[in-house]
């Protein structure tokens, strides 16, 4: 397959390669509604997308890149957690993951309030927004910074490979020699 095409992207959304192979770029939260609809047979996204999201399409493929984890996190100090729970029966919660934040307080057994922010949710706690926030974490740089600490893991992520659930069935051979090739390139990498 020829990626050559996607060596200057700038601000073009759709790249032909030579071999008839189309490469469109999208935001990571849009990826599974172009899988979905069948306006793509492929997909990569990250695991926290696909969790948030919950798309009806098959998940194909660890790419084992991208790595980080989706936790709950307050400042640092006496977690106010049990206290917002025991005083107010419920905890606030800032995320830009309203599904995987929910699911993971109602898993275990308490109520939250999620408020949904587009981004630096960091600032969320430190300004009385919420208790705590759910979020992705790589480095741990943003959370130490903010004087932040994880509490609770929620999961690991990394990029997966999805496909659309008509086109992996009309185009598995295709479909099947791709992922063979990625999973063999993943294991080299490894
Ligand atoms: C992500 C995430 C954290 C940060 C974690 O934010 O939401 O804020 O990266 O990375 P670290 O652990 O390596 O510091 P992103 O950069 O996507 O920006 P955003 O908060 O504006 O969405």
């Amino acid at each position: 397959m020829d990626v050559a095409c996607l060596e200057d992207v700038g601000r073009k959304l759709v790249f032909e390669a030579g071999d008839g192979t189309v490469f469109i770029t999208t935001r990571p939260s849009d990826v599974p509604t172009y899988v979905e609809a069948g306006a793509a047979d492929l997909g990569i996204v990250g695991r926290d997308v696909i969790e948030e999201r919950r798309p009806d399409v098959y998940e194909l493929l660890d790419l084992a890149f991208g790595g980080c984890r989706m936790v709950y996190a307050t400042k640092s100090g006496t977690d106010p957690t049990p206290g917002a729970i025991a005083r107010l029966g419920v905890v606030r919660v800032a995320t830009k993951y309203p599904g995987c934040a929910m699911a993971h307080f109602t898993a275990t057994g308490r109520q939250a309030e999620v408020v949904k922010v587009n981004g630096s949710v960091e600032l969320a706690p430190l300004v009385g927004l919420a208790h705590g926030i759910v979020d992705l974490v790589a480095t741990g740089n943003t959370l130490r910074a903010n004087g932040l600490v994880e509490r609770e893991p929620l999961f690991e992520s990394s990029a997966r490979l999805i496909a659309n659930r008509a086109s992996h069935k009309l185009r598995a051979e295709e479909i099947d020699a791709l992922t063979a090739r990625l999973a063999a390139a993943v294991e080299a990498a490894a």
